[in-house]
Formats: structure tokens, C-alpha cells, sequence
């Protein structure tokens, strides 16, 4: 499965092995999205053929659905789950509190919809997404489509009351084209370089009209599990 990896790859793939151990035969889990997460169905698909291991996933996108269905795990989806016994994802920065930046792979509205419908949210990532304040990453904001750029306008005018160093927005592209999200709005990319207040911020954000959802995950994240490109693993809780 994993061949000669680079480093950074090598430490994903250690850290998604590590958190695969965590399910357990008949959990309902939640499947993230990105480069980790899809290491970590990978391992999790590699436990079902190899262990007989049977659970049930519940992916947060139309990629995680599809590699997990090709490598033989039960996909539902959360309306069939209910509720969670656990949910593993990836993330694009991490703080000291283990609160989140997510949503670089635009997958944002139902990671978070997924991750609070769950007793449990692990995040798997390599050591370089963590960070001692949140912002570096521009932070990805989900909005409807419909007026978007008086959204992106309200937003901009919004942030400048709010402990941040930078306020460009950008609208996210795929091509020529907006990026459009699985629920079909687009995103809006925040740079803000450091987010002193995070928790007001995420509050904010979602009090503006044709906000859908925003990447900042406050008091979600329960564990993290860290992979370094030499093979070793950290937990953090
Ligand atoms: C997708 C996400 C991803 O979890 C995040 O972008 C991390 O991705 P990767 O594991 O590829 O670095 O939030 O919306």
C-alpha cells in the first residue's frame, strides 16, 4: 500500500495507521476529507480485507464515498447513521487548544456537520499543521452562491472590527470557474494571517447572510494524532 514514500506522505500515513487502530467492530464512523483522511481510508479498507473488521462510514464527501466504496468499507450516510461513535479527519492547522482550520479541500460544511454529530473527533495530520495561533492558512468560508459577492463585501467590512493582521478575501477558483462545494455553494478564502480570537470570529463569520458554514472548528476536536516523516507517532488529547 505504501511503496516508497516521501516524508511528509510517510507521516500522514503514520498517523492514519495509528488512528485506524481506534475503530472498532460495529462503530458508525465518520470518514474526513483531503490527502490524510484518504490515507486513512486506505488503512481502514486494508483492516477490513486483512481483519474481517466490519463497521460502518460515513464519508464528508463525494471523493472519501468514492475511495471507500472501492476498497470495500459500508458507506451510509448520516441520516442512515444518526449519530456517530467516531469521526477521524485530517486538518490544515491545528493550535495548542486543538481547535482547527479546515476546509482546504472544500469539504468543510459537512466535515463539521459530521464531526459535532459524533461522540468523538480524532484529527490525523503531520507535525508542519501545527501552530501556535491559528490565520496562516487562509481560513475557507462556504457561501451560497446567490449574491456572493455582497456576502464577500458584508464579511470584509466585518472583519475590520476583529483581531486579525490581514483582511483580503479571495473567491476560490477551479480553472475559470468558481470552486463549487458538494452541496454546490462556493468558498470564499479569508487571508488573515493571525486570528487572535477565534472563537468570536467563527461567531461572527456565521451571523452574516449567504454564510453557509466557516473552517474554523472551536472545541470539535477531542484528539490529534501527529505522524513525522521518520515513523513516529504522537497523541495529543
Ligand atoms: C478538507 C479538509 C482537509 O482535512 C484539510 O484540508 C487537510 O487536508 P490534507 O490532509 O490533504 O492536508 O479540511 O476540507
Amino acid at each position: 500500500m505504501t511503496g516508497e514514500l516521501s516524508p511528509i506522505d510517510k507521516a500522514k500515513f503514520v498517523a492514519a495507521k495509528r488512528a485506524a487502530e481506534f475503530v472498532e467492530d460495529g462503530m458508525r464512523v465518520g470518514l474526513g476529507t483531503g490527502s490524510t483522511a484518504a490515507w486513512l481510508v486506505r488503512c481502514l479498507g486494508e483492516r477490513v480485507r486483512k481483519e474481517g473488521l466490519r463497521f460502518r462510514g460515513v464519508p464528508t464527501s463525494t471523493r472519501t464515498a468514492q475511495l471507500a466504496r472501492e476498497l470495500g468499507i459500508e458507506v451510509i450516510s448520516l441520516e442512515e447513521a444518526g449519530w456517530l461513535d467516531l469521526t477521524i479527519d485530517g486538518a490544515d492547522e491545528i493550535d495548542g487548544e486543538l481547535n482547527l482550520i479546515k476546509g482546504g479541500g472544500g469539504a468543510l460544511l459537512q466535515e463539521k456537520i459530521v464531526a459535532t454529530a459524533s461522540d468523538q473527533m480524532v484529527v490525523i495530520a503531520d507535525a508542519a499543521k501545527q501552530v501556535e495561533t491559528l490565520g496562516a492558512f487562509p481560513l475557507p468560508v462556504e457561501v451560497i452562491a446567490f449574491g456572493q459577492s455582497a456576502t464577500q463585501a458584508l464579511l470584509e467590512e466585518a472583519l475590520v472590527s476583529l483581531d486579525v493582521l490581514g483582511r483580503r478575501t479571495s473567491l476560490r477558483m477551479n480553472g475559470a470557474k468558481p470552486f463549487v462545494t458538494d452541496e454546490g455553494n462556493h468558498i470564499l478564502d479569508l487571508h488573515l494571517n493571525r486570528i487572535g480570537n477565534a472563537r468570536e470570529l467563527a461567531l461572527m463569520l456565521n451571523q452574516i447572510p449567504g454564510v453557509v458554514e466557516n473552517g474554523l472548528f472551536i472545541d470539535i476536536c477531542d484528539r490529534v494524532v501527529i505522524g513525522h516523516g521518520d515513523g513516529r507517532v504522537e497523541l495529543r488529547d
